[in-house]
């Protein structure tokens, strides 16, 4: 990998790396199209990573098709899909973790512990071994953009953050590779994030102001779905994630909820002046 780098900035050529941990959709697609457009080079690299997945978490069960997504890879015009093994990534004595301490307690992190310390330390493994000019995540791990985006400031890293916004099914339910877990029933259900972002955008073009209050209305409506559990429901500040109480800015509203076995997430910049 690294001597292919090498040899395409030698010759004066722009990389980007779309990270991902494969089972790929049209969302992952969508971030190899933005990354050919931005460079000469696209490299997607596959890695399921363990180390930021939580002991009670989906590793084990997570979807796996490595002839399909390099089929879909090459149809896309990826030039190379890295592909390295846990071995490689993690030899025994592997003991050094990088951590953005702030941006990855609330949310999502609150909720996996240790999960952006896992997900922190790979991107910068796979930054140093790709060597990319620049690197396209989805928006829909909004936490994942902003903590990854800190990385590169604090770490004085040389490269260029993309974010690309949410690729959507017909019915806008947020395309991931966890859907799969979901029957036909929950999949059904799972629409309700996505219906509850769009109520809550309703309810602050209303004039509504009041997080806590949204939060209950958001709760209940999601609840009214069957085989669904909220983990949360969060109104933020967009750049630092701190906790927003009356909607006057513009407001980050993340979900994260259950429906049956799959944890899905989802969000939404809410504009209190548009
Ligand atoms: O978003 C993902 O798929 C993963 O968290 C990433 C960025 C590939 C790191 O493992």
């Amino acid at each position: 990998m690294r001597a292919w780098s090498d040899r395409v900035r030698r010759e004066g050529e722009r990389i980007a790396l779309v990270p991902t941990m494969g089972y790929f959709h049209e969302g992952h697609l969508a971030l190899m199209r933005r990354a050919k457009e931005l460079a000469d080079k696209v490299v997607v690299s596959l890695f399921v990573n363990p180390i930021q997945f939580g002991p009670q978490e989906d590793l084990a069960a997570y979807p796996r098709d490595l002839n399909r997504d390099a089929r879909l890879a090459e149809e896309t015009g990826v030039d190379v899909l890295f592909v390295p093994q846990v071995e490689e990534m993690y030899p025994p004595g592997f003991q050094t973790f990088v951590e953005v301490t702030e941006l990855s307690k609330p949310l999502c992190g609150a909720k996996r512990p240790g999960h952006f310390r896992g997900v922190a330390t790979v991107v910068l493994k796979l930054f140093n071994i790709v060597r990319p000019h620049l690197a396209v995540f989805g928006l829909k791990d909004y936490q994942q953009y902003l903590v990854i985006k800190r990385l590169v400031k604090d770490l004085n890293l040389e490269v260029e953050i993309v974010g690309h916004p949410i690729v959507r099914e017909e019915d806008g339910l947020a395309m991931s590779s966890r859907n799969t877990y979901l029957s036909p029933e929950e999949r059904r259900s799972a629409t309700c994030l996505y219906k509850a972002l769009l109520l809550a955008r309703e309810r602050v073009r209303e004039g509504v102001r009041e997080a806590p209050k949204l939060v209950e209305e958001l709760s209940r409506f999601i609840l009214s779905h069957p085989h669904t559990k909220i983990d949360y429901i969060s109104f933020v500040d967009p750049e630092d994630l701190s906790p927003v109480e009356e909607i006057s800015k513009p407001t980050l509203l993340a979900l994260a909820v259950f429906v049956g076995r799959a944890r899905l997430i989802d969000n939404m910049i809410l504009e209190p002046n548009k």
